[in-house]
């Protein structure tokens, strides 16, 4: 290992400088005008994925954006990976806010700044550079790799379980590995064993056949942006808790242990509160904040439209108004039960003065895992080599579907190992990466695959 230890601090610029041209094209898979940068950024993933020298390296085409397959099957004997990520972005507005252009990559205080640059190209970016040292300095791997890319993450993946469930032999592995997340701190290396799952909705409520003069009508219908209002005031009651009947049916609690494990994270509430700006934390009573994001369900709201939102006054009733909403879902609840259960209940609570459409979007299941099993340990033992620090283990709010698909339709564990941080902007304006993270990242990659290739695997596949 010192050989590609030695590489990757050596070519610690010139990673930098990569990440740059990577991060320059602006794969905003949401938007139907960049689908031509989508697909630029497929060939460049391709093409990098060929010169840190994987092999097979394809564009699988999809009715959506192309999925990026290669791999490097040289390691007779070792266990074999599927690593994921995705090389889509997501859209950049409010474009103002940014402080440098979302799509040039500035490096300010040790980090990097750029739409994509921890959700999620440095990221993945950091494993290509960790098998290319490998290869590089040793000519092979220790252990087997698939690389699966795709460039609808940030809709939803829509073609992605359709493509797994096509190529269950190709895809065939021993573990998974994923760097799509943050990690629980600065300073604070994690590994995380658990993710929330998500079903989002769209709500279409209309009064009339047409906006209405407020003066002439008022008094005379229902105004669908109040109903609106109306409606959404009945999801949660005043401390928080969905009042959706039956949608915390099957939801897992929190076990005593898991309790104590979260109390002892290095969890700065104070902090976190400030960093956020919000004048008071706000959520169910009887759970801490990282219960309450970790290991509970929530109901948001996304966005709202309705009426006149321009400078000065209108005197109109709306005739539509519309929401975006979506449930955050924790083990064991499942998105189509919630789905089913949200809809009844929006039905239910909406007067007949307007008609309602719901509509269902994307969504996908919460996952959690052993933190005991061989991959996970072998992971944080490579992030300790990585980062001088023995990892936390910690669960995540956010959702990345495909890892429970990997669980059911490949039988497939999975390790998911971030170095982005909480505060890094993912989504938002101003995203970036730390440098140091994604530099230390790489080492810790390196060793992953070092210390995945000493657990003992199925022989090594032939195709
Ligand atoms: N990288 C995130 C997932 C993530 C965020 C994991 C925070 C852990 C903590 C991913 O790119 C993402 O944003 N996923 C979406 C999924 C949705 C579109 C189904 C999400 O969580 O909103
Ligand atoms: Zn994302």
């Amino acid at each position: 290992m010192n050989a590609v230890i030695d590489f990757i601090h050596t070519n610690r610029d010139r990673y930098v400088d990569e990440l740059k041209a990577y991060l320059a094209i602006p794969s905003i898979s949401a938007l139907p005008e960049h689908a031509a940068d989508v697909r630029q950024c497929a060939e460049w993933t391709a093409e990098e994925m060929r010169r840190i020298g994987l092999h097979d390296v394809v564009l699988h085409e999809t009715p959506g954006h192309p999925i990026v397959y290669g791999e490097w099957l040289g390691a007779e004997g070792a266990p074999t990976i599927l690593f994921y990520g995705h090389y889509d972005v997501q859209p950049v507005d409010p474009l103002d806010l940014w402080e440098s252009p979302p799509f040039e990559a500035t490096v300010r205080g040790g980090e990097i700044y750029a739409r994509g640059a921890a959700d999620d190209k440095g990221q993945v970016f950091m494993h290509f550079k960790a098998i290319e040292a490998h290869l590089r300095q040793t000519s092979k791997l220790p252990v087997n790799i698939k690389v699966v890319l795709e460039g609808e993450e940030e809709v939803g993946s829509d073609n992605l379980d359709a493509f797994i469930n096509e190529h269950v032999e190709l895809l065939a592995a021993d573990v998974v590995v994923i760097s799509d997340s943050p990690m629980f701190d600065r300073g604070v290396p994690s590994i995380c064993y658990g993710l929330r799952g998500l079903t989002y909705f769209q709500i279409d409520l209309r009064g009339t056949k047409s906006d209405l003069h407020s003066g002439s009508f008022g008094g005379a219908v229902a105004n669908p942006a109040f109903v609106l209002g109306q409606v959404l005031a009945q999801m949660k009651d005043r401390g928080g808790r969905v009042k959706i009947p039956g949608f915390y049916d099957a939801v897992r609690p929190l076990r005593d242990e898991e309790r104590a494990e979260f109390q002892k994270l290095p969890f700065n509430e104070k902090q976190y509160r400030k960093v956020l700006g919000a004048p008071k934390l706000f959520g169910e009573k009887d759970y801490s904040t990282l219960e309450r994001v970790w290991a509970r369900p929530t109901f948001e709201v996304h966005g709202l439209l309705s009426g006149f939102t321009d400078d000065g006054a209108k005197t109109v009733i709306p005739a539509v108004a519309m929401a975006k909403v979506s449930m955050r879902l924790v083990p064991d609840q499942q998105p189509d039960v919630i789905a089913k259960l949200f809809e009844d209940y929006v039905r239910k609570v909406t007067p007949r003065t307007v008609e309602l459409t719901v509509t269902r979007m994307h969504g996908g299941q919460p996952w959690m895992t052993d933190f005991d099993n061989p991959y996970v340990q072998a992971a944080a033992r490579a992030v300790e080599l990585g980062f001088g620090q023995r990892p936390v283990f910690n669960r995540e709010g956010g959702s990345i579907p495909v890892v429970a698909t990997f669980q059911q339709v490949l039988d497939l564990p999975s390790v998911l190992f971030g170095i982005g941080l909480p505060d890094e902007h993912a989504h938002a304006p101003n995203e970036r990466l730390d440098l140091g993270n994604f530099h230390s990242g790489i080492i810790a990659s390196a060793f992953l695959y070092d210390e995945i290739g000493r657990l003992s695997g199925e022989p090594a596949p032939t195709g």
